[in-house]
């Protein structure tokens, strides 16, 4: 059975009479993505509780091997990380990122200060994302960075080199750019600066603060001092990794517009950078109830309990700088606009065209094959609810992951079975969709 849904490599979702119970979702992506990467520059033996173990995060770690790191999960999951104590070797063969936009932009500034060359490639959908935006300010610090594909994109070369801290403005709001940045900074001579126009996700900050790697944080101006080619001494050190957000909401979205939603979500991250998908469910009139807990040395992040339960959804209008802030949660809060009663518009949302899709276009396609109305924007989309599946139909991830798992939830809320095709990509964030998907009530063929 599980093999025939390998080969046709499609779900049917059926309507849940409840969506109800208690689960932990994965791990934290770009959490693991950071440690996973900073661990195997470090000296010693990392420990790693709650590491995401979804191929994004296997296809860093399989870099990190490849550059000279040792890594291995044992029994309870628990990821060790022998490090290289800031010798990478150069790997034979490119060093393939598949889905993941964070391993490539964050592993591009990590290397191009290394003594080392590497070519980075990824799948279909990463070479056909946007890459210029790191290549600029590696090259304005005098890395040697080219894209070998088409129109600026990945494969990438590098070939480490000495580095010269700059001052860097972002003209986007990007927390993966920022953090390329940031990383390369490290094997720099002198600071560098990168100036954000919005607020963006402060994982690597944390990260690097839990090593004591020196940097400053001025209004939206991050300080990295460098430490030249010899690069950074980074400590071997306990982690635990709290579950992801991202994940978690699209849980807090089915049960929150399930006529019988009642679920807790344990131990999901509540970094305030990752939070803005909370504030606007309440705003839409969700009834969360947050419940922090107490932290300890090896926690890197706020992190604690959500419980949600059926509420009556409204519209509302999502922009601004709140937009980076929820970055990934927009394809599951378009389908919370689209049970919720009046209109909701996201705007200023542009960001969406160049992830592991074009996700306005997908939601938007999607939608509209379900009868909800929908309209795109250049930066967004406008969609009237309340709607919900009524007939039996087939949609199509385009294999992107938010998607796939957004029109899954959207499923369950129906009437009628949704099959959607081009599933196995949720593979990349939350290998156990399914399974959890099953535990709170739902039914899939
Ligand atoms: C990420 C940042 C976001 C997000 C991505 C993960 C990160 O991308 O969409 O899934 O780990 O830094 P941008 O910063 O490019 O918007």
């Amino acid at each position: 059975m599980n093999n025939i849904i390998e080969l046709r490599n499609e779900a049917t979702v059926l309507p849940c009479t409840k969506l109800s119970g208690t689960l932990q979702p994965p791990g934290d992506k770009s959490l693991s993505n950071r440690v996973g990467m900073l661990a195997s520059i470090g000296k010693g033996i990392s420990r790693v509780q709650g590491f995401l173990a979804s191929a994004d995060c296997v296809a860093v770690l399989k870099a990190m091997e490849a550059l000279g790191a040792r890594t291995h999960f044992d029994r309870d999951g628990e990821l060790f990380i022998h490090g290289t104590d800031g010798r990478f070797m150069s790997p034979v063969g490119p060093l393939d990122l598949g889905n993941s936009g964070t391993g490539m932009r964050l592993l591009a500034g990590l290397l191009a200060g290394s003594p080392i060359s590497a070519t980075l490639t990824g799948d279909d959908s990463l070479r056909g994302r946007p890459m210029g935006r790191i290549i600029e300010p590696l090259q304005a610090m005098g890395a040697r960075v080219e894209a070998l594909g088409a129109k600026g994109c990945a494969p990438l070369r590098i070939e480490g080199t000495r580095l010269q801290g700059i001052t860097y403005e972002l003209p986007v709001a990007s927390a993966q750019v920022k953090s390329c940045c940031m990383l390369a900074a490290l094997f720099a001579e002198g600071a560098t600066t990168v100036v954000e126009p919005a607020p963006t996700r402060d994982h690597t900050e944390q990260v690097f603060r839990h090593l004591d790697l020196p940097f400053s944080v001025d209004a939206n101006r991050i300080t990295v001092d460098g430490f030249g080619a010899a690069g950074p001494p980074v400590p071997s050190k306990n982690w635990r990794l709290p579950a992801d957000i991202s994940s978690a909401a699209f849980w807090l979205v089915g049960a929150a517009a399930h006529r019988r939603g009642a679920l807790t979500l344990k131990n999901v991250g509540l970094n305030p950078r990752r939070t803005a998908v909370i504030d606007v469910l309440k705003r839409m009139g969700a009834r969360i109830k947050v419940t922090p807990h107490k932290l300890e040395t090896t926690d890197v992040e706020p992190y604690g309990d959500i419980r949600v339960v059926s509420s009556k959804l409204k519209g509302t209008v999502i922009g601004g700088t709140e937009i980076p802030n929820l970055i990934d949660e927009l394809p599951i809060l378009a389908i919370a606009g689209a049970c919720a009663d009046g209109e909701t518009v996201i705007k200023d949302a542009q960001e969406l065209r160049v992830k592991e899709s074009d996700r306005i276009r997908a939601i938007c396609a999607n939608l509209h094959k379900l009868g909800v109305a929908v309209e795109e924007m250049a930066d967004g989309l406008r969609i009237q609810g309340p709607a919900k599946p009524r007939t039996r139909i087939v949609l199509d991830s385009g294999g992107d992951h938010r998607i796939a798992m957004a029109l899954a939830v959207f499923a369950l809320l129906g009437e009628a079975r949704v099959t959607i095709k081009r599933v196995d990509c949720i593979e990349t964030s939350y290998p156990g969709f399914w399974n959890d998907l099953s535990k709170l009530g739902g039914q899939v063929e």
